[in-house]
């Protein structure tokens, strides 16, 4: 079960980074208290954009001294599983709405010895996880619709966030519940109110006016009071 005094974990997504110094972006937001890094990875044809590939999760993985987990925005992503893997994703975040069979995706992973978390666009209910749950380590709900850093947090979000916590409690697991996109001083405390357990933010860290450490320790201020209620609203 998750502690659920405990404090929420960030993962800095350094698609917001300033990629001509990623390597001092990455120590500076590692010295504000992090859990891990977060690399958007979107093929163009799942989501309408293009981002990041391979060789940047092996340089984040070569800069980093906390974990890096890999967020695929792919179609079928279980072509690429062992791609991510050997270049240095500890934790491989696959989409539901990506992967045909995804029961055998998650488990491909599984075989890789990395953690799997399954993503859920916003338009996805959270009830679609019920048969595979207790076969992940993560859910991650996606707070705006995938494909875009900057944009505004999507209000409607925060009931799947409860409700993704109150399965994963009901059934005694341990699976961080997870959100992405428009995380910042005012929604961060508010999806941990909700569950949340490890949160994600690009803007929020990279682009605070006191850089990267800053915009770190800015959120974990932000969310020092924030606990989650089991059945509040
Ligand atoms: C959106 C990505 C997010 C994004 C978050 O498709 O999955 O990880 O980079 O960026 P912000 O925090 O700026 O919304
Ligand atoms: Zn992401």
């Amino acid at each position: 079960m998750q502690d659920v005094t405990a404090a929420p974990k960030f993962a800095p997504s350094v698609l917001a980074a300033d990629f001509l110094k990623l390597g001092d972006e990455i120590r500076q937001a590692e010295a504000g208290g992090i859990d891990r890094f977060h690399v958007d990875i979107m093929d163009g044809l799942f989501v309408p954009n293009l981002s990041l590939g391979i060789p940047i999760v092996e340089a984040v993985r070569r800069a980093a001294t906390v974990p890096v987990e890999v967020h695929l925005m792919i179609e079928r992503p279980e072509r690429y599983l062992g791609d991510f893997a050997r270049a240095g994703s500890d934790w491989i975040i696959v989409h539901q709405e990506a992967s045909v069979q995804l029961h055998r995706t998650v488990h491909a992973v599984r075989e890789l010895e990395r953690k799997v978390s399954v993503g859920l666009n916003p338009g996805t209910p959270v009830q679609t996880l019920e048969a595979l749950i207790d076969d992940l380590d993560g859910v991650l709900i996606m707070t705006v619709d995938p494909g875009f850093g900057g944009q505004k947090f999507i209000e409607s979000t925060l009931r799947k966030v409860r409700q993704a916590r109150e399965l994963v409690e009901a059934r005694g697991l341990h699976c961080e519940i997870e959100v992405d996109g428009g995380v910042d001083a005012a929604t961060a405390p508010r999806a941990v109110a909700a569950g949340a357990t490890l949160l994600v933010a690009g803007t929020s860290v990279f682009r605070h006016a006191d850089g990267p450490a800053g915009g770190v320790r800015h959120l974990h201020q932000c969310c020092a009071a924030a606990r989650y209620v089991a059945g509040s609203q």
